[in-house]
């Protein structure tokens, strides 16, 4: 077989995957061990074909996914593939560029600040701003608190009680005190509760995990300005929206952040993994993570800019060939049908919570997650999830919210219809009669 015909085969089988994935169970069906213990012990002593490769992934692996492609993914912050995302990675690992240096690709070098600032102008950020792909919003906030270490001084990082744990764990990493502060009752940071003397960043989110509530950028930058503290936005799920006028709301005072984190391949229909991030003080990244040793100086000029001195990585793949190929096929336009599909797919099913007796809403939804509940103890709640789950049918997830068990329901799949939205609800309805013992 040729490198022609294998490939073929395996665009084959993508396609037929992308095609078929609604029939699969979304949650995986087996025990842990169970992929393991169908592969051999030891490593292949001579080669194989490649379609055996492909065998296996039908017969060993396809049982172990949880099809995060399917559009009855409902969970955490449901996310998609596209395919001109896909096409592109493969494109990616055929030229295998390594951009540590501008002169090690000068192509991903300026195609990745290209395609970002044209995302920064989608996105209606400040122009000017710096901005470049890490692989995780986790890589892109210790990026951006290593910068506010560098530049404050400071010893602590303050953050809503309902941040994501890359917040903390970020702090923990740079040695920085994390300090939860707590939430008002629609679950968004009370900006009159930050206490900022020796803080090196506060981190604001817009669209925190748990319940997509929007801090209050506005004041939280006030209190940042005024005593001289980083502010980095945790947008990595909601920035996303921005692209439509209708979210502006969400953004006000984000131009005033020191450093800002969208995650492309959360709501931006990019392939895993793709973070961007932007901070208004390049400078400050630079002093945190510029080390040039010998061996990386060149004679090219100062603006051949090293995209490693912006990061904790040395090495970086062409990620920004797999956005760049969705900006270009999407559009703006495609960008904002599916955002404001997802949306109204989510106003919807929370229309069929609010109306029916004994369901409730368990926060505000100022995007594409529902937060909801049955109207019964944390136990019954906790079990009508992992029957449904288990079921294979679709996917859900659950936080909890004012101590209480809430589940989540999200959409941020582009091939998610109103027919798998109505499914999932007339079987959380269904089984919830069972969980009752209806
Ligand atoms: C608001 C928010 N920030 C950060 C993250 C972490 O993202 P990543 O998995 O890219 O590190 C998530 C993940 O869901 C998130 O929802």
């Amino acid at each position: 077989m040729t490198f022609r015909q294998d490939g073929a085969a395996a665009l084959e089988w993508a396609a037929r995957y992308l095609e078929r994935v609604d029939e699969l169970p979304v949650l995986a069906q087996v025990e842990p061990g169970e992929i393991r213990a169908r592969l051999p012990v030891s490593p292949p002593e001579e080669p194989e074909p490649f379609e055996a490769v492909l065998r296996d992934l039908d017969e060993v692996l396809v049982p172990g996914l949880t099809n995060w492609q399917s559009p009855r993914f409902l969970a955490y912050y449901s996310v998609s593939a596209a395919e001109p995302g896909i096409l592109a990675e493969l494109l990616a690992a055929t030229l295998n560029q390594v951009g540590f240096l501008w002169r090690t690709s000068p192509a991903l070098t300026e195609l990745e600040l290209h395609t970002v600032d044209w995302v920064r102008q989608l996105l209606g950020l400040p122009e000017g701003w710096h901005g470049h792909i890490e692989d995780t919003a986790s890589t892109s906030t210790i990026a951006a608190l290593a910068a506010a270490r560098e530049a404050t001084g400071g010893k602590a990082v303050l953050m809503s009680e309902h941040a994501n744990v890359a917040i903390e764990k970020a702090a923990r990493l740079l040695g920085l005190e994390p300090r939860k502060v707590p939430v008002d009752s629609e679950f968004k940071l009370r900006a009159d509760a930050l206490e900022l003397e020796d803080a090196a960043a506060v981190v604001a989110t817009v669209g925190t995990t748990a319940a997509s509530a929007v801090d209050p950028v506005v004041a939280i930058a006030d209190a940042c300005e005024a005593t001289g503290t980083w502010l980095h936005v945790d947008a990595a799920y909601a920035g996303a929206a921005w692209i439509c006028p209708e979210f502006d709301w969400s953004r006000e005072g984000v131009e005033r952040a020191h450093s800002v984190v969208v995650n492309a391949h959360k709501w931006l229909f990019t392939p895993m993994d793709c973070s961007l991030l932007w901070t208004s003080r390049p400078e400050s990244l630079r002093d945190a993570f510029s080390v040039v040793p010998d061996y990386l100086r060149t004679t090219d000029s100062e603006d051949a800019l090293s995209l490693s001195e912006y990061g904790p990585a040395l090495g970086r793949r062409f990620r920004a060939l797999k956005l760049w190929a969705i900006l270009r096929c999407y559009g703006r336009s495609g960008l904002e049908t599916r955002i404001r599909e997802a949306v109204r797919l989510a106003e919807l099913f929370e229309g069929w919570v609010r109306e029916e007796p004994g369901w409730e809403l368990a926060a505000p939804r100022p995007f594409s997650l529902v937060c909801f509940r049955r109207e019964a103890s944390d136990e019954e709640n906790e079990a009508l999830l992992e029957r449904v789950n288990r079921s294979g049918e679709f996917f859900l997830s659950h936080a909890r919210l004012d101590g209480r068990y809430a589940l989540r329901l999200s959409i941020g799949n582009e091939r998610t219809t109103e027919a798998d939205v109505r499914f999932a609800w007339d079987a959380l309805r269904r089984e919830a009669g069972v969980v009752d013992g209806k």
